[in-house]
């Protein structure tokens, strides 16, 4: 992770004071920011991204200090969970203050508000704060429905020119989007699994934190199929890749975090994408691997599962979302 020089910075800040949308790394991923107090600006990014209306986007902050003013009156739970993780990887769903625009929600009374980590958002966010709001809305910079960009170039592969300002602050550490708790009711729910895990969020509260496979809330990132290359993705074990290995004329991308499995016998043709045993480091190379296999010109993209393990939680929940088939239309 890196900081640009302050002549982009200040370039960027320009830009969202014109009411322009940017992109701006995260320690997470990439994010499509603008002022997030700005309806007009904000509606860009959903333009941009081609993401209905409903979706809700999260706004970005520098750290705790600024939770009550978009927040309308945060539980002691909301404020010990900001005071512990805050800046970091934690979204917290709250109840909106007024200065939050109904764009930003989706119409809802909460809003979902977290301070990134990364050096770069948080000096621009810092800057961003002299004389403005100090706040992006920002959805991760992708297509809706696809993978999430984790570095300057994946944002510039999708968006091209549409974005004047890119500012590149290397490969996201995180790689994953955020964890997302709603804490707007007297209840503690996981709605989004992410770097920081359930254990965490317990040891921290000291109370049961619960995680809704399929939440309610009809959301990006809670939808059956997201996460999704072109490129169809299956998600299975080592019998169902030799299966495939064995059986299938296609051209097969195999991601595997196991490496005995390129001892299966398998075509020439088959191309193997390493992954890292550990969970975080897994995370870390998730998207760009998938974007890579994704651009190899496979016919599939085989993910070997890896362990049901409470650790793996948030990368088994992004590969199930990749894996799932599409709706038409999406
Ligand atoms: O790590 C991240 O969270 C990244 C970086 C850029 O910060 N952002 C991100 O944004 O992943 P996006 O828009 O791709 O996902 C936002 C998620 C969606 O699943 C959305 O439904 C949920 O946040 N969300 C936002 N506001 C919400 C609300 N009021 N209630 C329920 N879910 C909400
Ligand atoms: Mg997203």
């Amino acid at each position: 992770m890196s900081t640009p020089p302050d002549s982009e910075l200040a370039r960027a800040v320009d830009a969202l004071v014109s009411g322009h949308v940017i992109g701006l790394p995260t320690e997470t991923v990439y994010g499509l920011a603008a002022d997030a107090t700005n309806a007009a600006a904000v509606r860009q990014i959903f333009a941009l991204k081609g993401r209905p209306a409903e979706h809700p986007v999260i706004v970005h902050v520098a750290d705790a200090s600024d939770l009550e003013r978009f927040a309308n009156r945060p539980s002691a739970v909301a404020r010990q969970l900001a005071r512990r993780f805050w800046p970091g990887p934690l979204t917290l769903i709250v109840k909106r203050t007024a200065i939050v625009p109904g764009v930003v929600t989706g119409g809802r009374e909460t809003v979902g508000i977290r301070a990134p980590s990364h050096p770069c958002a948080q000096a621009l966010l810092r800057r961003f704060a002299r004389g403005q709001s100090g706040a992006v809305a920002a959805p991760s910079a992708n297509r809706f429905g696809g993978v999430s960009p984790t570095t300057a170039a994946h944002v510039r592969e999708e968006f091209g020119d549409q974005l004047g300002v890119v500012l590149d602050g290397g490969a996201c550490e995180v790689g994953i989007e955020s964890t997302i708790v709603d804490v707007s009711t007297n209840r503690v729910r996981v709605l989004r699994p992410g770097h920081i895990g359930l254990a965490q969020l317990q040891d921290c509260l000291g109370v049961p934190v619960e995680f809704l496979e399929q939440p309610t809330i009809a959301a990006p990132g809670t939808l059956a199929s997201h996460y999704a290359p072109n490129t169809p993705v299956t998600l299975g074990d080592r019998t169902a890749l030799s299966v495939l290995l064995s059986s299938s004329p296609a051209r097969l991308a195999v991601v595997t975090h196991d490496r005995s499995v390129t001892r299966l016998d398998a075509p020439e043709r088959t191309g193997w994408f390493h992954m890292s045993a550990d969970p975080s480091s897994y995370a870390r190379e998730l998207y760009d691997t998938l974007r890579r296999a994704d651009r190899g010109g496979y016919q599939r993209i085989f993910v070997l599962a890896p362990p049901k393990d409470p650790r793996w939680l948030a990368v088994n929940d992004r590969l199930q979302r990749a894996a799932h088939p599409r709706d038409p239309g999406e």
